[in-house]
């Protein structure tokens, strides 16, 4: 019988984690499980830095970004050992099963207990919008209105003074953060990880746009693919127009979660307690086509995660 079960986040933050913790509490209180709360993630599993979480103390948090019990990147939980003594700690502490919300490296910890017979479910969090198997990630909606209104507010300074703005934005090797901010925000150009690179095809395309007329354009392109500051001085020199670019980062992880992100996060809470109370163990939670799914930890672990963007980006290319 599961009668005490253990909830972390790790890895990046991202909008709606708290929103998951308040929903297992609520959840789980009315179903007589206890729940304990680990700080810091994977990092304070092993240190057994945990405290217990009542109704109380996940008043007044679903409207809040970031995550109450904090998170960490903790390379070395890859290690045999540093496992053995989370598993030791959760068992010291009566707790039965473990809820993980984070993205790919978390759920690559919690296969890994799950493989050492610990009961382990995934809940995706992350603005990424990169976990194999689900639609939307926990987070993922929020970021996207955070760079939406950044694209805007940098469309109105790039117009007045007709420049050419980058705006560089996270996702990791994941796409969807660019591509769909840049549709809402109508972006002149996209360049995303799942399309190659091609810079001198880039210029080319800004500086054909110039000859048709237009004064100034929007760039949006996602982390690690170039130097966007160098990328800048480039297409400046080569079009003669001034040209800046922004690189948004961490702001795109704070702010309060939209209310997709709070209700998928209440929906999935929900879904992972049930999976727990019918012991189906190392599964991860996802959406697809508006339906709730689960599937085995290790298949975000095997696959990556890669969506057919390709003709919608062709499709709006032609548009300018
Ligand atoms: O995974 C979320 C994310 O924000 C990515 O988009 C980004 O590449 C990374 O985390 C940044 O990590 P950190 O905050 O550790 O620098």
């Amino acid at each position: 019988m599961i009668k005490k079960i253990a909830v972390l986040t790790s890895g990046g933050d991202s909008p709606g984690m708290n929103a998951v913790i308040r929903s297992i509490v609520r959840i789980a209180y009315n179903k007589k499980i206890k729940v304990i709360g680990i700080l810091n993630g994977y990092l304070g599993l092993c240190k057994n830095d945990m405290i217990k979480l009542n109704q109380s103390s996940v008043s007044n948090i679903l409207n809040r970004g970031g995550t109450i019990l904090g998170t960490a990147r903790y390379i070395e939980f890859n290690q045999r050992k540093n496992r053995e003594i989370a598993i030791n700690n959760m068992k010291k502490k009566g707790i039965h099963a473990l809820i993980v919300i984070g993205g790919n490296g978390t759920y690559a910890g919690a296969y890994e207990l799950f493989k050492m017979n610990f009961p382990c479910i995934g809940i995706p969090g992350t603005i990424d919008n990169d976990i194999y198997g689900t639609d939307y990630t926990i987070g993922y909606n929020t970021a996207l209105e955070t760079v939406v209104q950044a694209i805007d507010k940098i469309r109105d300074t790039s117009s007045s003074h007709q420049r050419i703005s980058i705006i560089e934005i996270m996702g990791r090797n994941c796409g969807d953060l660019t591509l769909f901010s840049a549709i809402a925000g109508g972006c002149e150009f996209i360049v995303i990880p799942e399309i190659k690179y091609n810079e001198q095809k880039l210029i080319q395309n800004i500086r054909k746009n110039i000859k048709l007329g237009k004064k100034n354009a929007i760039i949006a392109i996602t982390e690690k693919i170039c130097n966007v500051k160098k990328l800048a001085e480039k297409i400046e020199n080569k079009t003669q127009k001034e040209t800046r670019a922004t690189i948004l980062g961490h702001i795109q992880r704070g702010g309060s979660p939209v209310s997709f992100d709070r209700i998928l996060a209440f929906q999935m809470s929900l879904f992972a307690i049930e999976l727990l109370l019918k012991k189906k163990f190392g599964q991860c939670i996802g959406i697809k086509n508006n339906k709730l799914i689960h599937y085995n930890l290790n298949f975000c672990t095997q696959f990556k995660h890669t969506r057919l963007k390709k003709k919608l980006i062709k499709l709006i290319s032609n548009l300018y």
